[in-house]
């Protein structure tokens, strides 16, 4: 059917299309391994790892972000180690990302999850009980560390799935974004969904544009209702959230 159809186009083109990004390294590496044994340390380091990338992710593009990360990990490098720093030492790391209120939450959840002394949540439920992780958040982290065939939606993803499902409602509304986490919670992969959230992301930050969308070499324009009714230009599909 047309869900599984846009699955494994999708997948595929990411395999062949995906950026090599230092949290993406952390974030596969045990996936790859030959021991199946996964303890705690790594699935922490994993959790930790594309928790601040998602985070710096929110509001500053990819290629900005990547020095951030690359510096921040260096500094430190597990979540114990964060959860030692001071508030004055992370807004000096994150100056010029904006938003220090995501730092500040960073480094409260850190503290958090340490303090609670037990293994890293992997549940979007366990990870929305911690300070500054919303429904984005706690699906990225669920998805990407910990393959949890749960949605991710962000802006770009508002867009992918408006133009695919040829949905014309106010990408801004409430509601719309509600069905839009339901439809993307219906469409995931439920074997790599960290893959599958990443790639419908890179799709709309990469082909799937506000303006021009690259339709010609889309992986999934086959499966695309907007394409198909000549509707990918429209505005409610541009529309930024
Ligand atoms: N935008 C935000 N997070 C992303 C990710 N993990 N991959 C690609 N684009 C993103």
């Amino acid at each position: 059917d047309e869900a599984l159809q846009i699955r494994a186009s999708l997948l595929e083109w990411y395999d062949n299309n995906q950026r090599d990004l230092p949290w993406r390294r952390i974030s596969s590496s045990s996936s790859c391994g030959f021991k199946e044994e996964d303890d705690d340390d790594e699935r922490e380091k994993r959790g930790y790892a594309v928790w601040v990338s998602e985070v710096m992710l929110q509001q500053t593009r990819v290629s900005t972000v990547i020095d951030y990360f690359n510096r921040w990990m260096n500094k430190w490098p597990t979540l114990h180690h964060l959860a030692q720093a001071s508030l004055e030492e992370v807004n000096e790391m994150w100056a010029g990302l904006g938003y220090y209120r995501r730092a500040r939450f960073l480094l409260e959840g850190a503290k958090e999850v340490v303090e609670q002394g037990g293994t890293f949540p992997e549940t979007v439920s366990d990870l929305r009980n911690i300070k500054g992780i919303g429904e984005y958040t706690a699906g990225a982290i669920s998805s990407i560390a910990f393959k949890k065939a749960v949605p991710v939606v962000d802006g770009n993803v508002v867009r992918v799935i408006s133009r695919l499902k040829a949905i014309s409602a106010n990408p801004k509304d409430a509601a719309t974004v509600k069905k839009i986490w339901k439809l993307a919670g219906q469409l995931v992969d439920p074997f790599r969904p960290g893959d599958f959230n990443q790639a419908l992301m890179e799709l709309g930050a990469t082909l799937c544009s506000l303006s021009n969308p690259g339709c010609a070499a889309c992986p999934i324009s086959a499966q695309c209702h907007a394409l198909s009714l000549s509707r990918q230009n429209e505005s409610v599909h541009v529309t930024d959230y």
